[in-house]
């Protein structure tokens, strides 16, 4: 397979005020590299704060990195023009937010059409709603007047339009009921059957069970995996990996338990080293000072064990 995105020692740095004077670094991001090869679904998966939504900001251009670099078919991101937003577009969370409510489906699709001055703007906008599986009566409504479901099939929509290479999806069905989360997915499936490549944002290791071709396991704005769907989830080396599978949530809320700590005190993570060290039951004296990047068995690992 042929690498669409390269995503090289890409690091951000977030400056947080402190006080008056004082101002802390968050390192959402730490030395990332990745590629994301033509046709594929690459699921980053992490917990909250893991850096997932600062990686697809950064690929959509709405941040800039630190450090470090993104190619597109071998190009710097920054460097590329308005071609770039027609070949990677975005679905967003929540389409309550991402969709305007006061206009219509039809104005919602017809902008991006307009902006890139295509051509045959209906014929378009009635091949991207019957792609999604929407009847042409939602044309007239507002996001509003559609369930939950529809409307992200609506931003989905949005998002294929221009006849995208790549779309950056950050946690596309996480405001959605279990069930239409379902259809959600196949659609996805479907849509990257037909050659559109996924960057695949979710912090539910079932999501990534059943779309992903490659996974990026993030932790701390650090790559701890990355490899095969099959190989990471069936033998995951990162002790963080094995983590996030022997913890997957029980389905409905009601039957979750909170995470039971696998360490015995909350200690912060060391500055250099592996931030995963304080949660780690395999920790090494090491580990404390440096993080070991290596490849294994075809995938990438960021762990002093191997
Ligand atoms: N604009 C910002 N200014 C300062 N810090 C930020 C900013 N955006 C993100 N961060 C910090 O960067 C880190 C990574 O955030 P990010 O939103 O990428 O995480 P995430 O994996 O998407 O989390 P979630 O699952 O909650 O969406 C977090 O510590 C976050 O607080
Ligand atoms: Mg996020």
């Amino acid at each position: 397979m042929k690498p669409l995105l390269s995503v090289r020692n890409l690091t951000k740095t977030y400056k947080v005020r402190k006080g008056i004077l004082k101002h802390e670094n968050i390192n959402a991001l730490k030395n990332i590299t990745l590629t994301l090869n033509e046709g594929e679904i690459l699921c980053v998966v992490g917990e909250s704060g893991s850096g997932k939504s600062t990686l697809g900001k950064i690929i959509l251009r709405l941040e800039k990195p630190t450090d470090g670099q993104v190619l597109y078919k071998g190009k710097d991101i920054f460097k590329l023009g308005k071609q770039y937003t027609k070949e990677v577009s975005v679905v967003f969370q929540d389409p309550r937010t991402s969709l305007n409510p006061r206009m219509s489906v039809y104005e919602i699709l017809k902008e991006p059409l307009v902006v890139h001055k295509e051509k045959d703007i209906e014929k378009k906008i009635k091949d991207a709603l019957s792609r999604v599986k929407l009847p042409p009566e939602v044309l007239r409504r507002k996001p509003t007047q559609l369930s939950g479901g529809q409307a992200q099939r609506v931003a989905i929509a949005r998002a294929i339009i221009l006849s995208p290479r790549l779309v950056v999806a950050d946690e596309p069905t996480a405001s959605l009921d279990l069930s239409v989360q379902s259809e959600i997915l196949a659609l996805f499936s479907e849509l990257n059957s037909k050659g559109i490549a996924f960057l695949f944002i979710t912090h539910d290791i079932r999501v990534v069970e059943k779309i992903a071709h490659r996974v990026a396991v993030l932790y701390a704005g650090v790559l701890m995996e990355l490899g095969e769907k099959e190989k990471v989830l069936r033998k995951p080396l990162h002790p963080y990996t094995q983590y996030l599978l022997s913890n997957v949530p029980a389905r409905h809320p009601k039957d979750r338990k909170p995470v039971e700590s696998i360490y015995e005190e909350e200690q912060k993570p060391p500055k250099e080293g592996c931030p995963f060290l304080p949660r780690c039951p395999k920790a090494l004296e090491e580990c404390t000072k440096t993080i070991r990047r290596v490849e294994i068995d075809g995938r990438t690992v960021s762990c002093n064990l191997y």
